[in-house]
C-alpha cells in the first residue's frame, strides 16, 4: 500500500536555537544518565538528542534512600542531584560520547549559586561535543535563603544573564513549574538572553506510607513527574509558548507518539522524554518509530508544520 505522504518519508527534523535535530525527540535529564550507559538499549543515532544528567562543578552524592517511589500514573523522586561533576564529564564520558557523532548532546547545568553556574559553565566550555547548554533554575539560591532560582523573576533574571555571558554555546533555560505565572518567567528568560525555553521539570510533591506514617521519600517533599502531569504541562508550554518568541521544548510525561504530537499543537518545537525511560527503557527510540508513523498516517509531510498548531474555538 502507498504511504498517504505518496512514500516518501514525512521530514521529522526541527530547529532549536539554531541546532538542527533530525527529528524532536531528546531524552531528559536525569533519566537519561549520560547517554553512554543508554548505547546497549537505544540506537542513540536515532534521537533528536539526549540532555545529560545535571552537572554541577563538583561532584555530588545526592539524598540518602528512598528517593524513588511510584504513584498512580506517575513517579515521585528526590535523587539530590547526584553527578560526577563537570570536570570528571569532561574526562570520563564526553571522549566516549563524542565518538556517537550522529546526535546532538546537551549538557544539563544546575548550581546552589550564580558563581556555581558560571563556574560549571566555564569548565565545560573546554569540552568539544556539547552543542547546548540546558539550564536547571529549579535549585534553592543558597545565597539568599534557599529560594529556588526559577521562581523569583529577578533571581531567574540574574542566573540567566549570568550564565549567557558565560557561555560559548546556545543556552536552554529550562524553567520550573512551581510559579504563579509560567508566562512571566518565559518571558524573564527570554529577556536575560535565553535561546530556547524548556519546560516543565518536576512539580514539588509528597506521599506518605499510612502504615509507618513515614514520608515515602527520605527528603520528605520530591519532584513529580510522568502522565499525571501531562496535561498541567500542556496548558503550561501553551502559556509560555504564547509569551515569547524563542522555541519552546515540551515535556511532562510523554510516553506516546500522540502526546508529543500534543505537546507540539500546545508550542513546543521539540520535546523531552524522562519517566517513560524508567518504565520502558527503549521509549524514546520507539516513540521516535511512533511519531513517523503517526506523520506518515496522517500525512503530515513536515513534522514542524504543527507546532502551535492548537485550534481554539
Ligand atoms: C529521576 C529523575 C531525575 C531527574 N533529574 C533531573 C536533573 O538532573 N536535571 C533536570 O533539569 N531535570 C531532572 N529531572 C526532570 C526531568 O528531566 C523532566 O523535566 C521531568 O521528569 C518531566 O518529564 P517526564 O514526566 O517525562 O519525566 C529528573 C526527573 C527524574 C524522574
Amino acid at each position: 500500500m502507498t504511504p498517504p505522504t505518496g512514500g516518501a518519508k514525512p521530514d521529522l527534523s526541527v530547529q532549536i536555537a539554531g541546532i538542527h535535530l533530525k527529528n524532536p525527540i531528546l531524552a531528559a535529564s536525569g533519566t537519561f544518565g549520560y547517554g553512554i550507559e543508554f548505547e546497549d538499549v537505544v540506537q542513540l543515532e536515532k534521537l533528536g538528542g539526549f540532555v545529560v544528567k545535571g552537572l554541577s562543578r563538583e561532584p555530588m552524592t545526592g539524598n540518602p534512600p528512598p528517593r524513588l517511589f511510584e504513584t498512580a500514573a506517575g513517579m515521585l523522586n528526590a535523587i539530590g542531584l547526584q553527578n560526577i561533576g563537570a570536570r570528571a564529564f569532561l574526562e570520563e564520558k564526553l571522549p566516549l560520547l563524542r565518538q556517537k557523532k550522529d546526535t546532538v548532546l546537551i549538557a544539563n547545568v544546575f548550581g546552589f549559586t550564580r558563581e556555581d553556574y558560571e563556574q560549571t559553565i566555564e569548565i565545560l566550555n573546554e569540552g568539544e561535543g556539547i552543542a547546548a547548554y540546558e539550564l536547571n533554575v529549579s535549585c534553592p539560591n543558597t545565597a539568599h535563603g534557599g529560594i529556588v532560582f526559577g521562581s523569583a523573576p529577578l533571581m531567574l533574571e540574574d542566573v540567566v544573564i549570568t550564565a549567557k555571558r558565560a557561555s560559548r554555546r546556545p543556552l536552554i533555560v529550562k524553567l520550573s513549574p512551581n510559579v504563579t505565572s509560567i508566562a512571566q518567567m518565559a518571558q524573564v528568560a527570554e529577556a536575560g538572553g535565553a535561546d530556547a525555553i524548556s519546560l516543565v521539570n518536576t512539580f514539588v510533591a509528597m506521599a506518605i506510607d499510612v502504615e509507618t506514617r513515614k514520608t515515602r521519600i527520605s527528603n520528605v517533599t520530591a519532584g513529580l513527574s510522568g502522565p499525571a502531569i501531562k496535561p498541567i504541562a500542556v496548558r503550561m508550554v501553551h502559556e509560555a509558548a504564547n509569551a515569547v518568541k524563542i522555541p519552546v521544548i515540551g515535556m511532562g510525561g510523554i510516553s506516546t507518539a500522540a502526546d508529543v504530537i500534543e505537546f507540539m499543537l500546545a508550542g513546543a518545537t521539540a520535546v523531552q522524554i524522562g519517566t517513560a525511560s524508567y518504565w520502558d527503557p527503549c521509549a524514546t527510540e520507539k516513540i521516535v518509530d511512533e511519531v513517523e508513523r503517526w506523520c506518515i498516517e496522517h500525512r503530515v509531510a513536515r513534522l514542524a508544520d504543527l507546532v502551535g498548531g492548537v485550534v481554539i474555538d
